[in-house]
């Protein structure tokens, strides 16, 4: 388990790698699959993304800054902009401040899947068929370490055997383990969520909570897009 992206992120061409971005890019993605998207691709700029739209304008292109939604752009990051209306048998280009990035860094993993507490046991189990378990990288937020992804990461490490644990997945785990029955409240402490919280998004870190809400892995298939597994 890696903290935060910036973390001696290690060379990851032979890992295979779950990115947990929480609140609220990697939940939001569960959530754009699980009402019948056709494939989601992240990507860390703004520029880059619209250039995917002027090439194809059929694609849906989402995201945020500062947690607002982009002008130009035809949703937020928030799990509740992307209803079955809006993207069923669509792709989906989403740009985010951090959790779009930290999946930009891991292009060279043979295997990445994205986690969040909605998929938490779904990304497990993908994770231990598809490899000898890997490595999980909690996006964090702006450079630190934020208490959503390492709880994420605990509810994942949940399903490891306990001696593939390191010591970090171990902390990860005791977090999860604080707040298991209480996953909104736990969430709620976290300086990411009063931010949004703020922004009047309490909807979407009572969504984020939501263990295990989705039963399908998101896993990145050959073109690079997220599709559910
Ligand atoms: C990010 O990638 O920084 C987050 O998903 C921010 C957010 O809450 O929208």
């Amino acid at each position: 388990v890696i903290f935060r992206w910036q973390d001696d992120l290690p060379d990851v061409s032979h890992t295979a790698v779950v990115v947990i971005d929480t609140l609220r890019a990697t939940t939001t993605i569960a959530t754009i699959l699980a009402n019948g998207a056709q494939a989601v691709l992240p990507v860390g700029g703004v520029e880059k993304a619209f250039a995917l739209k002027e090439q194809d304008p059929r694609l849906v292109l989402g995201g945020e800054r500062n947690n607002r939604p982009l002008p130009g752009f035809d949703a937020g990051n928030s799990p509740y902009d992307y209803p079955r209306a809006v993207v069923e048998g669509r792709r989906v280009v989403l740009t985010t401040t951090n959790g779009t990035q930290a999946v930009e860094r891991t292009a060279h993993a043979p295997w990445v899947a994205l986690g969040s507490l909605v998929n938490a046991r779904a990304v497990a189990q993908a994770q231990q068929s598809a490899h000898d378990l890997g490595l999980i990288v909690c996006a964090g937020t702006e450079g630190q370490v934020s208490l959503e992804d390492v709880l994420a990461a605990g509810a994942i490490v949940l399903h490891w055997p306990q001696e593939a644990c390191t010591d970090r997945a171990l902390i990860a785990r005791a977090l999860f383990d604080k707040w298991r029955d209480h996953l909104y409240e736990g969430l709620k402490t976290a300086q990411h969520a009063r931010a949004i919280i703020a922004q009047g998004l309490d909807a979407d870190v009572e969504y984020a909570a939501r263990l295990d809400l989705l039963p399908h892995a998101v896993v990145r298939n050959k073109e690079g897009w997220f599709v559910n597994q």
